[in-house]
C-alpha cells in the first residue's frame, strides 16, 4: 500500500495534518534528547521526512523501512540519508547497537506491533531511549468528536484531491480509529520489556509521544 502513495507522500502528509506534522517532529526530536554523534534508528522511516530533524540535531540516523516505493522516493529526495531495507518484526541489525530508537506514524501500520516493540528493545543499548510518535485519542470529548468527524468525512475527501492512492488514506483513517489510546499503548510498551514508560500529548492528544528506556 505504501508503495502506491510514496510519490506524493510528504506533500499529502503536510496537507492532511494541516501542517501540524512539522511541529510534531520538533517535539519528537526534543523528546529523544539526542547528543551529537549518537546513533539513532528511525524505524518505518518511509521517505525519511521523520529522519531529517535527527540529522539536524547532530545525530547519525539510520532510516529503515520495508516499502520499496517509500525507500526509492526517499533515496531520490534525500540522497544523503543511509536508507536500509528492513522489516520491523525482524530487524537487520545487531543486538544493542543503537543509542536511541524511534518510530513515527509507523508502529500502527506494522502487522505485529508487539513484535516490533520487542525488536526495537533488542537493538537498543542498555539505558538507551525509545520514543514512539503515533496518532492517539484526543483528551477532550469536543475535540474527540471533531477529530472523529475529520477522519471519517473530511480526510478521505481531501485525500482524493492530493494523494496518489486516496483509498490508502481511508485505510489510514480506519487504522487510527482502531489503535489503542495512550494508556493502552503504554501498557503494550511495558509488556514488551521497556521501563520508565511515559507519554506526552500533542495537539490535545491527536498525537502522543511515548517515551521509554531499555533496562
Ligand atoms: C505513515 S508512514 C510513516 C513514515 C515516516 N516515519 C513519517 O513520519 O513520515 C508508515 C511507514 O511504515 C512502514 N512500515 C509498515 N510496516 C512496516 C514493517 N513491518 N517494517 C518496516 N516498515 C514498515 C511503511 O512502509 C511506511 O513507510
Amino acid at each position: 500500500m505504501f508503495d502506491d502513495v510514496a510519490a506524493r507522500y510528504d506533500r499529502t502528509n503536510t496537507v492532511l495534518s494541516l501542517r501540524r506534522d512539522l511541529r510534531w517532529r520538533k517535539h519528537l526530536t526534543r523528546a529523544l534528547d539526542l547528543r551529537p554523534g549518537e546513533l539513532v534508528l528511525d524505524l518505518a522511516a518511509g521517505t525519511g521526512a521523520s529522519s531529517e530533524p535527527f540529522v539536524r540535531a547532530g545525530a547519525r540516523v539510520v532510516p529503515c523501512d520495508f516499502s520499496r516505493g517509500m525507500l526509492a522516493a526517499g533515496r531520490l529526495s534525500r540522497p544523503g540519508l543511509p536508507f536500509v531495507a528492513g522489516d520491523a518484526t525482524r530487524l537487520p541489525f545487531a543486538t544493542a547497537c543503537f543509542d536511541a530508537v524511534t518510530v513515527s506514524f509507523g508502529l500502527r501500520n506494522v502487522v505485529d506491533p508487539d513484535r516490533a516493540l520487542a525488536e526495537l528493545l533488542r537493538v537498543t543499548c542498555h539505558g538507551g531511549r525509545m520514543v514512539v510518535c503515533e496518532f492517539s485519542l484526543p483528551a477532550r470529548s469536543v475535540l474527540r468528536g471533531l477529530y472523529s468527524n475529520y477522519l471519517v468525512r473530511a480526510l478521505p475527501r481531501v485525500a482524493r484531491r492530493v494523494a496518489t492512492n486516496p483509498e490508502a488514506y481511508v485505510y489510514l483513517a480506519e487504522s487510527i480509529r482502531q489503535w489503542p489510546d495512550q494508556a493502552g499503548l503504554a501498557e503494550r510498551i511495558r509488556t514488551a520489556g521497556w521501563e520508565d514508560v511515559s507519554w506526552k500529548n500533542l495537539s490535545g492528544g491527536i498525537v502522543a509521544l511515548h517515551r521509554a528506556v531499555r533496562p
